[in-house]
């Protein structure tokens, strides 16, 4: 077996391959004058595993071109099977056809990967309207969950807390974190009215008072709909508004916005690189991968 990286997730392949004992081989990426894509393995592929680790951010496009012209390249150097791991996966939010004449961006990336990959390892995918990964490939498609780990991390560092999921699709992931360390949850109901503007309120009755509240979501993208769910928490009473996202991806100065809405810790899953990350997903992906060594 073989880890190797398109640029985004180097320390995790890294740490996968030495926890697994295998060789990490980095990839040559880089651009023609032109902007054409310059891609080249730096070690002999033939009858080997390939894992390409790669979340798809930052710049999930180039990220996912980068997959399917590593994945081509390494089949056509005799790799006996591609396999991607993606902590983070993009495109997923993307599950209909929102307004007439727009593309359903998840199937399109996943048409894409069906056609070029063997098997894709992803943590906690955005799955709203789709109810499993095999809706949209038709490859084997595993889904891990970071739950644990970060009901564990708020175990070891929060006291009299409430979780809340800012909206219904992430009730999953707050419910299921509440119940593994026996705490309450709370779920808030998010109008959508563009990219850029939510508004929340509050439907389940779970005191807030006086506790130290854990926004908890899949994604923090731009980092509005957590600041609007901070600013509810702070007109309920909380004492301290914390957040942790399993994909920090905290575009358009999403860091600050959360700051400006009272939230004082904002913890992430190393899902996607960033200062914030507290939380090493490392483990479930050399789990995972271990099946592949047998
Ligand atoms: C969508 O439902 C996701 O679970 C997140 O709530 C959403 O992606 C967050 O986006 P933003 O940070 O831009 O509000």
């Amino acid at each position: 077996m073989i880890i190797t990286s398109c640029g985004n997730s180097e320390k995790i392949a890294k740490r996968i391959a030495s926890k697994l004992k295998v060789k990490y081989s980095p990839l040559t990426i880089s651009s023609f004058p032109d902007g054409d894509i310059y891609l080249k393995f730096n070690t002999n592929l033939k009858g080997k595993k390939v894992v390409i680790v790669q979340s798809f951010q930052p710049h999930s496009d180039m990220a996912l071109f980068d997959i399917v012209f590593a994945a081509e390249t390494a089949k056509s150097l005799g790799a006996k099977k591609v396999i991607l791991a993606a902590p983070y996966l993009a495109y997923m939010r993307q599950d209909k056809r929102f307004n007439a004449g727009e593309c359903i961006s998840s199937k399109v990336m996943a048409k894409l990967l069906n056609n070029s990959i063997d098997k894709i390892i992803t943590i906690d995918p955005h799955i709203h309207r789709y109810k499993s990964l095999k809706d949209i490939f038709t490859i084997p498609a595993k889904r891990l969950t970071a739950n644990f780990l970060i009901a564990d991390y708020i175990q070891k560092n929060f006291k009299n807390d409430v979780i809340m999921g800012p909206d219904w699709e992430s009730y999953q992931w707050a419910e299921a974190i509440a119940k593994h360390i026996n705490i309450d949850a709370t779920v808030l109901k998010k109008t959508r009215f563009s990219s850029r503007h939510v508004k929340v309120k509050m439907v389940t009755k779970v005191p807030i008072k006086g506790k130290n509240v854990i926004i908890v979501d899949d994604i923090i993208s731009t980092g509005h709909t957590i600041a609007e769910a901070a600013k509810a928490a702070r007109k309920m009473g909380a004492k301290t508004i914390s957040t942790i996202g399993v994909h920090g991806l905290f575009v358009e100065n999403g860091i600050d916005k959360l700051k400006k809405a009272g939230v004082t810790k904002i913890i992430t899953t190393n899902c996607i690189e960033h200062k914030t990350n507290k939380i090493d997903i490392t483990p479930l992906l050399v789990e995972e991968l271990k099946k592949e060594k047998r």
